[in-house]
């Protein structure tokens, strides 16, 4: 079955090249920018894909909302199948894309959009067939996992630490998605509309590791903590949360354990209890390597990750209360209810009592509208 690809950066070349080698596929044209034609299976116009009747399936790597969208819907209405990498399509236009597929009977696959080679949605899509997820967490961005373990195990600054990342091509072409956990967001969307089917668009919550210093890490280090930013979700009555924050681990934790620009994604199932998967979530082959998985599962029968009923609900982030470890200017400290305070030249570190992560966040914005720098985690296991 020939599959045409959209767009021939580093997972593309990877998706070509596995394509010669996969069974039961085969490689067809890569569609690439104007100028770029520059071998006979190069096209630079997506009508060349649609109209050609070999090709059976499209994987579109090339990232971004648009000219993706278009090509992704002229794909479904083509009725070819549609197996993507690209979260922030889904995460903004995944139902619609879903409800294409479903109208021209073909496979809409995004198992690449989130964790890279680790296959959490496809384990999520089939354990909801069986089981009930109670909830999802783990650390689904390699690029942050990289700068907060190279500033806490090697004692690399955080601008180090970035460049590093971005020269080993974790990072995305703006970094700013990464570090500020929108990445990571996006990602534990897909995985809430596969597990819950529900997709959250609204009322999500996310802080970053911008806010991070050399200090930070010093001082949480010293009292036995390693920082991590992790994305969580789950079901609510009415809805589902989700969130990304950092989070910091005693050591033990198995998160603790995910070294440089891994990714580690749990669930709980009711009946399977917690899973964890650890590897790859970036990169050419890890990626393509899940493009591939999608491919031959629908050569198989597997065509949706999406029910045809998944919706888009608001997120609650306000159902349950936790503490966090909050570094804020002394002056700014009694806007913040603390279980335990330190002040040291003008700056404190507290234990907060059980806020939510609505309130948490809130406070965190109030905090930096009134011009205070603030860096918060959550306290886990
Ligand atoms: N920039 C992303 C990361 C790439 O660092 O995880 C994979 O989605």
């Amino acid at each position: 079955m020939k599959v045409a690809v959209l767009g021939f950066g580093t997972v593309g070349v990877g998706v070509y090249e596995m394509l010669g080698q996969a069974e039961g596929l085969e490689q067809g044209t890569v569609l690439v920018r104007a100028g770029k034609n520059d071998a006979a299976f190069k096209r630079t116009s997506i009508e060349d894909i649609i109209s050609d009747p070999e090709i059976w399936a499209v994987a579109e790597v090339m990232g971004g909302i648009e000219p993706a969208f278009s090509y992704a819907s002229a794909v479904l209405k083509a009725g070819k199948h549609f197996v993507t990498s690209n979260k922030a399509l889904v995460a903004e236009k995944g139902l619609e894309l879903s409800k294409l597929a479903y109208e021209n009977n073909a496979g809409f696959m995004f198992s690449a959009a989130c964790g890279g080679a680790v296959p959490i949605l496809h384990n999520l899509s089939l354990a909801v067939e069986s089981d009930k997820i109670l909830s999802i967490s783990g650390i689904l961005n390699g690029t942050t996992n990289y700068i907060l373990d190279s500033m806490q195990r090697l004692g690399l600054d955080y601008e180090e630490a970035l460049k590093d990342a971005q020269r080993l091509g974790y990072a995305e072409a703006d970094p700013a998605a990464d570090v500020s956990g929108m990445d990571a967001l996006r990602k534990i969307m897909l995985a809430c509309a596969v597990a819950y089917n529900m997709l959250p668009t609204e009322g999500l919550l996310n802080e970053g590791i911008e806010n991070i210093t050399a200090e930070d890490v010093k001082h949480f280090m010293v009292r036995g903590y390693t920082c991590r930013l992790m994305v969580r979700g789950g079901r609510t009555d009415e809805s589902v949360y989700a969130y990304v924050e950092p989070v910091l681990f005693r050591a033990g934790a198995p998160e603790c354990s995910v070294m440089q620009n891994n990714n580690m994604a749990c669930y709980e199932g009711e009946n399977s209890g917690r899973i964890s998967i650890i590897g790859q979530g970036a990169g050419r082959y890890p990626t393509a390597s899940a493009v591939l998985r999608d491919l031959s599962g629908i050569l198989s029968g597997r065509k949706y990750m999406l029910r045809e009923n998944c919706r888009a609900v608001k997120a609650e982030n306000d159902k349950f209360k936790q503490l966090y470890y909050v570094r804020l200017p002394e002056a700014m400290a009694s806007l913040i209810p603390a279980e335990s305070v330190d002040v040291e030249n003008k700056t404190a570190r507290l234990i907060t009592k059980p806020l939510s992560v609505q309130e948490m966040h809130s406070k965190a914005a109030e905090i930096r509208k009134n011009g205070g720098k603030i860096f918060f985690a959550e306290i886990g296991g």
